[in-house]
Parts: structure tokens; C-alpha cells; sequence
């Protein structure tokens, strides 16, 4: 399975604001995020650059139809071991059902394991679980959180 011709996946750059948000908007709400708030968002991703790894694909123009990230946490158990976190995953609604969504997760996976990773998980909602299943990942568990 390879990416349709002309797309890639590269990491998120500031000129990705209008359109990252709004691929963002098919999986939550994302608010009002000025470009600025969106350059220094980037700065501080790429200042902690063995953490965040945010990524897009982006289409033959370059514009972004899917984006996503892994954020690998540097844990004390198990050896001093690291953890993925798969985060925001959205694809856009045109372009939806053509397995970038698929893609994006691999390309993360990857990243997650050359980082040294021993485990990723994410959280989903169960509408998704099937995506997920496709991508190998198995249920793990239950999710809990608290909001302000
Ligand atoms: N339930 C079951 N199977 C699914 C689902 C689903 N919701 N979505 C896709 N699949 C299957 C596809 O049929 C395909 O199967 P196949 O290989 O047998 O043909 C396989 O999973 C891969 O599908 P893709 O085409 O790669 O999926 P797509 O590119 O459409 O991306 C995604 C899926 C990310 C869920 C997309 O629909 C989307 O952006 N949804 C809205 C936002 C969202 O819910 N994002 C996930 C948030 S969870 C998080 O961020 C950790």
C-alpha cells in the first residue's frame, strides 16, 4: 500500500495553518487559534523535537489532507523505557477511505519504534476501534479522564 502520486508525509511547517486546522475540525473542536498562537505552538514542538513529532500528508499542491502525531514520553519504569501516544489523527472528509489514514498511523508506528518505543497506545473513540483493529492495534484497556 503506498501514498496516492504526489502525496508525502513531512512534518507539520507554518504554512500549514489554514488548512491543518481545518482537517483538525473533522475530529473536534479546534477554536480560535490565531497563526501566531500556531507558529509559537510549532516552535515549542520543534524546541522538544525527541518528543513531539507532528506530521502531515499532504497532497500534490502540498496542501494538508491528514495530520497526526506521535509524542514519545521518556518514562522511569521498565528500564527508563518510552512510550507513544498517538494523537489527533484526522483525515480529511474528501479524502477519507483512501488508507491514508492507515499511512499516517504506519509512518508514526515507525517513528515510535525507532525511537524505542516498547509500547503505543492511544485513545479512541469505539466508532474507531475497527480503524485502529486494521492498523494492529488491539483494546488495551479503558480510558478515564477528568475535564476542566
Ligand atoms: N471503523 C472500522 N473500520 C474502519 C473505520 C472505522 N471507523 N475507518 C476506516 N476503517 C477501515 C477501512 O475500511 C480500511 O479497511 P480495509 O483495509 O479493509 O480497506 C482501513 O480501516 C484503513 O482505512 P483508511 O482508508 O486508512 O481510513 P481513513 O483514511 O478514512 O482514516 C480515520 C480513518 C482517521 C478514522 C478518518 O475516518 C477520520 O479522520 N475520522 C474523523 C476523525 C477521527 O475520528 N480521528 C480519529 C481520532 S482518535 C486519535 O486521534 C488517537
Amino acid at each position: 500500500m503506498s501514498l496516492p502520486s504526489g502525496y508525502s508525509i513531512r512534518p507539520v511547517k507554518a504554512s500549514d495553518y489554514k488548512r491543518y486546522l481545518e482537517v483538525l475540525s473533522v475530529l473536534t473542536s479546534v477554536g480560535d487559534v490565531s497563526p501566531s498562537q500556531f507558529e509559537k505552538l510549532l516552535d515549542h514542538w520543534a524546541a522538544n523535537s525527541l518528543i513531539y513529532f507532528p506530521r502531515v500528508i499532504a497532497d500534490a499542491e502540498d496542501n494538508v489532507v491528514a495530520t497526526g502525531m506521535i509524542v514519545v514520553e521518556q518514562k522511569l519504569i521498565h528500564g527508563c523505557s518510552k512510550v507513544g501516544h498517538i494523537e489527533d489523527i484526522a483525515v480529511d472528509k474528501s479524502q477519507q477511505g483512501k488508507s491514508l489514514g492507515f499511512l499516517l498511523i504506519s509512518h508514526l508506528n515507525s517513528i515510535g519504534e525507532k525511537e524505542g518505543c516498547y509500547k503505543i497506545i492511544l485513545d479512541c473513540s469505539p466508532k474507531n476501534t475497527g480503524f485502529y483493529e486494521k492498523c494492529g492495534y488491539k483494546d488495551s484497556g479503558v480510558q478515564m479522564a477528568i475535564r476542566y
